[in-house]
């Protein structure tokens, strides 16, 4: 079977000041694909991630080279607006914005970004998308009140569902799961399975054994380094390099 690649990425560097983050790294994502991004503390993975978000945009700190194809463009170099909505993001800790209900917290992107729609329009996305994700009929009672009531697992559930209004065509996670309980992380794992009928997804873990249940391809980080990329049974099985057998066998975090 040949997967259609929906990111490509070509000799990236990244850099912060004289420290090399991320070290010439080249690997294509697949469409409608899980790739997880595993690799011990600090070898960074969120720095990749974040990459293909633009958010260093944020910080000119970082210094970001090479290219990374979508379609036609060249994400580093193309309208960051436009890349964020094509290529959505969800961090490690949930973080609704407080001062919003959940119902506007699903419409968000829209509401930042003024895009104007009609009650109908909203309703609708806000049914949809709260659906995807398993929450409807857990708020659909209390639409009104502010996302922070929600539990932890609810909380980031509602920050995919903001993400996903968008339409994204990719959907970054970083460590979705790691300020959720066991109950709430199984959840999530499986709206993941469920969302990449519709969406690519790459999420970073560390989580060795989530990495073996949810994703299709892993990819192995170690100090800014693309160490292996294959698929995940793969990895798991037969891993070509020492260092990654010895982390799957937990030599070092
Ligand atoms: N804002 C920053 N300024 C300087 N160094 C940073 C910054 N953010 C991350 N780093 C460094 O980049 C490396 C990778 O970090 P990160 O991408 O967060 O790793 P991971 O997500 O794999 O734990 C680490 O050595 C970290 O110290
Ligand atoms: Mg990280």
């Amino acid at each position: 079977m040949t997967n259609e690649t929906i990111l490509s990425i070509e000799k990236l560097n990244i850099s912060v000041k004289k420290n090399k983050i991320i070290k010439n790294l080249s690997l294509s994502f697949y469409k409608n694909k899980v790739t997880a991004i595993m690799g011990p503390s600090g070898c960074g993975k969120t720095t990749l991630i974040r990459s293909l978000n633009r958010m260093h945009d944020l910080d000119k700190s970082f210094k970001v080279k090479g290219n990374i194809s979508f379609g036609n463009t060249n994400l580093l170099k193309a309208d960051p607006i436009l890349v964020r909505q094509q290529i959505g993001m969800v961090f490690q800790r949930p973080n609704p914005f407080p001062n919003m209900s959940i119902y506007e917290n699903v419409l968000a992107g829209y509401i930042l970004n003024g895009i104007k729609l009609s009650k109908e329009e909203k309703d609708n996305i806000v049914d949809i998308n709260l659906k995807k994700v398993g929450l409807y009929d857990e708020v659909s009672d209390n639409i009104h009140r502010k996302g922070s009531h929600l539990s932890g697992g609810q909380q980031q559930r509602l920050c995919i569902a903001r993400t996903l209004a968008m339409k994204p065509k990719v959907l970054l996670l970083d460590e979705p799961t790691s300020a959720l309980d066991p109950k709430a992380t199984t959840r999530i794992e499986n709206l993941i399975n469920e969302l990449k009928n519709e969406v690519s997804i790459i999420m970073v873990t560390h989580n060795i054994e989530q990495a073996s249940r949810v994703s299709d391809y892993t990819a192995f980080l170690y100090l800014g380094d693309l160490i292996e990329y294959d698929t995940t049974e793969t990895i798991f099985t037969v891993p070509k390099d020492k260092r990654t057998e010895e982390y799957l066998s937990r030599k070092y975090g």
